[in-house]
């Protein structure tokens, strides 16, 4: 059987490959550019596989997505919603993605950002009080296996954790709102992760309104989607509060141009996709994990809930 492996983005990708041929010995793994084997491709292990691509894929039985988000399937014309897709649920993506939040968190908090563009300018700006953690309330907008992450390890270093989610759950040591309450979520939060993935009920769904219920002197931190942002409402509310910093690792579009006024901004932080970079020993094992149960006859349920959009 026939492995498509396609990806152009990662790091590490010679690494990726060694570890698939590592895992499953008795494939082939081929790309795109053997296009002559496309029939025999049962597995497609990929991130932004082109849709012209997918449409020629016509023996295709299990598509891996190589990170947390499925957007990047769904939104293919030619994607076949009888073709389960397996995304990565890392115990590592988590603890890294904590780790890139925690790491936002005091940059905010410390008042890093201001030190860094005073030594732009070989300015000594003097003492600043930094905000203690038992003082920091912190939203986490998207309550999901990744957002739990973030919630644990936030919760250890005592700080206020709280969390937006569209249905109801319990988390420990997090007070968990939902529905309407999305209105006292945002204004009692200091800080607020979103890490929402790409819906159409999620679309813009931070905008001029829920950036005026945030705090004047808050954070935002987005390490979801793009799309999630109405990106002017967002430049507009920065240029306005010098006291609001946005800590953005995903753009509506990426890479995010030259032209952007998101780099100029002194109040904004940009960091490349970074967020969540999938750990490849652990992903991989997974999807060896999940090939096994299908070999064994084990019918395999995709992890994606298609009425939600992730
Ligand atoms: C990254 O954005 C991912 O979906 O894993």
């Amino acid at each position: 059987m026939t492995i498509l492996f396609h990806n152009t983005t990662f790091d590490k990708i010679d690494v990726w490959k060694k570890t698939i041929k590592k895992y499953f010995k008795n494939e082939n793994l081929i790309t795109i550019k053997d296009y002559k084997k496309f029939d025999e491709v049962k597995y497609a292990i990929i991130w932004n596989l082109p849709d012209e691509i997918l449409s020629k894929l016509k023996n295709l039985k299990i598509i891996y997505s190589m990170g947390a988000g499925v957007d990047h399937i769904l939104k293919l014309k030619n994607y076949n919603k009888k073709i389960p897709i397996i995304r990565i649920k890392d115990e590592q993506m988590g603890e890294r993605i904590a780790n890139y939040s925690l790491a936002q968190i005091l940059n905010y908090q410390l008042n890093f950002k201001i030190f860094q563009n005073s030594q732009i300018k070989k300015y000594w700006s003097g003492e600043r009080t930094p905000i203690d953690n038992k003082n920091l309330t912190v939203g986490i907008f998207g309550l999901g296996f990744l957002g739990k992450h973030i919630a644990g390890l936030l919760n250890k270093l005592n700080y206020n954790v709280i969390a937006y989610k569209k249905s109801s759950t319990k988390v420990k040591n997090v007070k968990i709102y939902t529905g309407k309450n999305i209105i006292t979520f945002i204004k009692n939060s200091d800080v607020i992760i979103s890490i929402l993935p790409s819906t159409f009920q999620t679309h813009n769904i931070i905008d001029k309104k829920f950036l005026n219920m945030m705090k004047k002197h808050s954070c935002l931190i987005n390490i979801g989607r793009g799309n999630t942002i109405e990106e002017k409402d967002l430049l507009n509310h920065l240029k306005k509060n010098k006291n609001f910093f946005a800590y953005l690792d995903v753009f509506k579009n990426e890479p995010l141009k030259t032209n952007s006024q998101f780099w100029k901004l002194p109040n904004v932080t940009i960091t490349p996709h970074v967020a969540g970079v999938t750990a490849i020993e652990s992903s991989v094992k997974y999807m060896y994990s999940v090939y096994k149960n299908i070999k064994m006859n084990k019918k395999v349920k995709s992890d994606v809930n298609l009425s939600n959009g992730y």
